[in-house]
């Protein structure tokens, strides 16, 4: 199998990924539940993990970053955590379901919502972002990477409107974690939720989120903590506070296998590696007829290694059903959970067929998959 669908989940894993995982199978028990040898390896496991990812982040200290099972529930609990009926919040056509439907749940409990819209190259306008501050603007909750287009988002400028107006920058990092590089200090990122399967390379049911120094995240859940049994508040300090029940130190153990072969490979190299075979990719096929490119290709927004397109006037999931059986090229169609972003590109009814590339990926499979496009669209 070509797995070309790396922006769901990346794979395959590297070989760390899957030796710490059986290593932690083979040796684990519950972290912060008992004295014994097995628990308190489980605890130096996710202590060593979570150092790592503040390390990668930039984070203050590694209290600062709570793990969850995905991006989903970083981002609920970022987004229940810190609005509240009477607040105005900011999100944008090219965010994902995960953000946009916590902030539709909110909006019927009295949270305002202002959705920025995006072009038809998935460009944010970022002058109607400036215009939507009001005085009760708590928080932007904004993707780093578009999952259609691959379009990064300019975190700068974003920072720029938050900081200037005093609320607060919340960040989706799902397809930049492990990608780009994020330093969430000198960025000025109040909350990044993260996802622990794709970029990190760890396996699915991981992932975290970073909440500054300083700022108050309200848990999504409270339950058994290891400590402070006796009160009935869950603990407030950071990271028990938004840590509630088992850890997943099985599945923590392998986003340390991950981050390890991040470590030893080098984020650079990731991403360059990442960047020069979509643009292998990008090279064969945008010029070919009846194929339509979704995103803005034109060098002035920096990019991730996904691609999104279509093929003469070809269903999505057709065409990604005869990419899947005839020519065993795994790749995703459809609305990708971004519902916006499809109606800002024009494209609700059919989808798009999603390339989405990883370090794993060889020259010969993006050549095999240009070549099944073009193959594809002739018949077509
Ligand atoms: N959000 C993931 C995707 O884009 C699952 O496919």
């Amino acid at each position: 199998m070509i797995y070309l669908d790396n922006a769901a989940t990346t794979f395959p894993k590297p070989p760390e990924t899957e030796a710490a995982m059986v290593e932690a199978i083979r040796s684990l028990g519950n972290a912060g539940r008992g004295a014994h040898a097995s628990s308190l390896a489980a605890g130096r496991k996710i202590y060593q993990v979570r150092e790592m990812l503040a390390e990668l982040f930039h984070a203050e200290d590694s209290s600062r970053i709570a793990f969850a099972q995905n991006t989903t529930q970083a981002l609920n609990t970022a987004i229940f955590g810190t609005l509240a009926p009477g607040d105005h919040v900011i999100t944008t056509m090219c965010d994902h379901n995960s953000v946009l439907r916590p902030l539709y749940l909110l909006e019927k409990r009295g949270v305002s919502l202002t959705v920025i819209p995006a072009d038809e190259k998935g460009r944010i306008d970022y002058d109607a972002m400036r215009k939507a501050v009001r005085r009760e603007t708590k928080a932007i909750v904004v993707t780093h990477a578009s999952n259609l287009t691959g379009n990064v988002t300019d975190l700068k400028t974003v920072v720029k409107i938050a900081k200037d107006n005093g609320f607060l920058l919340i960040v989706d990092a799902a397809q930049t974690a492990g990608i780009l590089p994020i330093d969430v200090q000198k960025t000025g990122i109040d909350i990044l939720c993260f996802p622990g399967h794709k970029g990190l390379f760890g396996p699915q049911g991981t992932g975290g989120i970073y909440v500054r120094n300083g700022l108050t995240v309200r848990p999504l859940m409270v339950g058994g903590s290891g400590v402070k049994s006796f009160e009935q508040e869950h603990p407030r300090e950071m990271p028990t506070a938004l840590e509630a029940g088992t850890m997943n130190a099985h599945g923590i153990a392998g986003l340390g296998g991950g981050l390890s072969f991040i470590r030893k490979t080098g984020i650079e190299m990731i991403r360059k590696r990442e960047e020069g075979l979509a643009g292998r990719f990008l090279e064969q096929i945008r010029e070919m007829k009846k194929v339509t490119v979704y995103g803005d290709f034109s060098g002035e927004t920096e990019r991730v290694g996904t691609i999104a397109l279509n093929i003469g006037d070809m269903d999505s999931g057709e065409a990604a059903e005869r990419l899947a059986e005839e020519y065993d090229i795994a790749v995703r169609a459809g609305a990708h959970c971004a519902p916006l972003m499809h109606k800002a590109l024009g494209i609700e009814a059919r989808g798009a067929v999603r390339f989405s590339f990883s370090y794993f990926n060889t020259k010969e499979e993006i050549d095999e998959a240009a070549r099944a496009v073009q193959e594809m669209a002739e018949e077509g």
